[in-house]
């Protein structure tokens, strides 16, 4: 059968973007089987009512909610990792369906997001609504420019959609989502040099450090990983910033064909190298949520349908 990915997992970066996360009423399997059946119709209708405003979303159901709709199994679907380190711990808060939506237009993300949460009716229960922004030229609230290195071009497909390997679902897509809180006001003491050797890049310009003037702490250091064959391992990040005027953040969106190097870099932050080398951007902000989902073909979607 041929399939078709969801809108939401390619696309370059966005200016607007709304995360909804939700949890199932048990009692209510059947409408929320029919709701995701219905779904990719109820987006294609809102996106063509916004031509210009390049409007995507993606739906994804977690390890917990794919045992209540009880149906076959993504291969690599499980619920978020618990990673504990020195400093840090990172506890998983899974939840049952996450709806990603952005666009070039408040307006038109509002919309989708309004209509898809109002087509669930009392199906579900929210969870968290956040509302995220564009910062400047795609800089995190910490002010570095972020998505710089995700896989470009046709790639981008290669790194976050399933392929062959599990034919039931391809064209999914593995899904984390985390909800990060900076600490800015720590973070601003900082001088110049502290903040660039944390990333591994500069501030204004945004370029890499070289390999040799890395610190093992530096975050771009502990996300670079290299399979057995010495090949990168990539992920696609779609992470943008939210704040109100009291809590300021990043929510860190990723797709993947699998969960695994996500998981992986996670560690190699939290957990560190082979000598317990941390990521020292995590002094500076803390993951209030930890999520993992599998975002299903289109087909699949519909095919939910009674
Ligand atoms: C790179 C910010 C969390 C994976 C970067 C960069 C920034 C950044 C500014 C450098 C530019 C770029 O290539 O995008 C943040 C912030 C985070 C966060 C503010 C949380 C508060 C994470 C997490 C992961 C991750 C949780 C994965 C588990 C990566 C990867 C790169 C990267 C793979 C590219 C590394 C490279 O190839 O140079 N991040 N990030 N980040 N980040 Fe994060």
């Amino acid at each position: 059968m041929m399939t078709s990915f969801q809108s939401g997992i390619i696309p370059e970066a966005s200016s607007d973007a709304l995360f909804i996360t939700l949890n199932i009423n048990s009692s209510k399997i059947n409408k929320i089987k029919d709701t995701l059946a219905a779904t990719p119709k109820l987006i294609s209708d809102i996106q063509s009512q916004f031509p210009d405003a390049s409007l995507h979303a993606t739906i994804g159901i977690s390890s917990q909610a794919w045992d209540k709709l009880d149906e076959k199994r993504p291969i690599h679907l499980s619920p978020f990792p618990h990673i504990k380190g020195k400093e840090v711990e990172i506890e998983p808060t899974d939840v049952d369906l996450v709806l990603h939506i952005r666009s070039s237009r408040r307006d038109a993300t509002y919309e989708l997001g309004n209509a898809l949460y109002s087509a669930f009716s009392d199906s579900i229960s929210l969870v968290e609504e956040v509302n995220c922004f564009k910062y400047l030229d795609n800089r995190d609230l910490t002010g570095f420019v972020d998505g710089t290195e995700n896989p470009e071009g046709e790639n981008r497909k290669s790194v976050a959609l399933v392929g062959e390997e599990d034919p039931n679902f391809k064209d999914g897509s593995y899904f984390n989502l985390m909800r990060f809180v900076h600490d800015l006001s720590k973070w601003e003491k900082q001088d110049l040099k502290t903040q660039e050797d944390t990333y591994g890049r500069t501030k204004e310009d945004n370029e890499e450090y070289a390999s040799s003037e890395k610190s093992v702490h530096a975050h771009t250091k502990r996300t670079s990983l290299k399979d057995e064959n010495g090949r990168s391992m990539e992920i696609l990040r779609q992470s943008i910033p939210y704040a109100s005027l009291t809590e300021k953040g990043l929510m860190f969106a990723s797709y993947s064909k699998t969960p695994t190097i996500f998981n992986l870099m996670l560690e190699s932050m939290v957990k560190g190298d082979e000598h317990g080398n941390t990521d020292h951007l995590m002094k500076y902000t803390s993951a209030k949520t930890g999520q993992a989902f599998f975002v299903p073909a289109i087909e699949w979607l519909k095919s939910l349908s009674s």
